[in-house]
């Protein structure tokens, strides 16, 4: 894999219930890394690869019952594909990226809704991310009842996680809660319950937040011995 110090442009992921609007940010996202002058990549998970889009069907629409462990793997087969044929080389050769789901899902999803191995999941995501990590994650935060009303208002055939029931949502969310608390520097909780304007308003604001961040980290230090007297 790509060297991680090597990387030059910013990765962002997008989270969340289903219902929460996330769809309808991610190009709020994108125009706020173009204004900064990236030129932006956009993917999604499971899926991103040819490999990827196969794997996320068996996972999203396979008829066969999952064992909550096997879908951790093959979400993170995927992922594996994901990062090591598009994530990587767009952030180390200079775009920017926006992904759409990724190590969070499989923690709030699998893990927490599901009851997959927590061991395994940290596992798998220590060995196949190695130093990967995005810089920012932002999390679309919703009740469930309003996650469930919006779904129905949607009116789109529902996958295999989409049909679940309300407390395994709950779990799904207090995941996300969790993996908050334990990452609060990479990811942001979104109040989704706000109107779509204010939505987008605070999506652009931590956005740029971050990014402004990032310049001030990756900019190199004036070399003093170079400096004319
Ligand atoms: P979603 O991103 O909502 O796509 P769409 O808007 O096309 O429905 O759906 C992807 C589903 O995949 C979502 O229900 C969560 C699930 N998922 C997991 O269960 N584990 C994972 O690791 C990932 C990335 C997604």
């Amino acid at each position: 894999m790509n060297d991680y110090a090597n990387r030059k442009t910013p990765w962002i992921t997008v989270e969340g219930v289903d219902g929460a609007g996330k769809s309808s940010q991610i190009p709020v996202i994108e125009e706020s890394l173009r204004k900064k002058g990236y030129e932006v990549l956009s993917t999604r998970e499971p899926g991103g690869t040819p490999l990827g889009e196969k794997l996320r069907s068996q996972l999203l629409v396979g008829k066969e019952a999952m064992n909550p462990d096997v879908q951790l793997l093959i979400a993170f087969a995927s992922r594996a594909q994901h990062l090591s044929d598009v994530i990587i080389p767009a952030v180390s050769e200079g775009r920017a990226v926006v992904c759409d789901r990724f190590t969070d899902s499989s923690f709030a999803y699998q893990v927490h809704g599901e009851g997959a191995s927590k061991n395994l999941a940290d596992l798998l995501e220590r060995e196949i991310q190695k130093d990967w990590q995005p810089d920012l994650t932002l999390v679309f935060d919703l009740p469930v009842e309003s996650s469930y009303e919006r779904m129905m208002k949607d009116g789109k055939s529902l996958d295999n996680f989409e049909s679940k029931d309300f407390s395994y949502f709950e779990r799904a969310r207090k995941g996300y809660h969790e993996r908050q608390k334990q990452k609060p520097s990479r990811i942001y909780l979104i109040d989704a319950l706000q109107s779509k304007n204010e939505v987008s308003e605070q999506v652009r604001h931590t956005v740029e937040d971050s990014l402004n961040r990032r310049e001030m980290r990756t900019t190199k230090p004036v070399d003093r011995n170079k400096m004319k007297r």
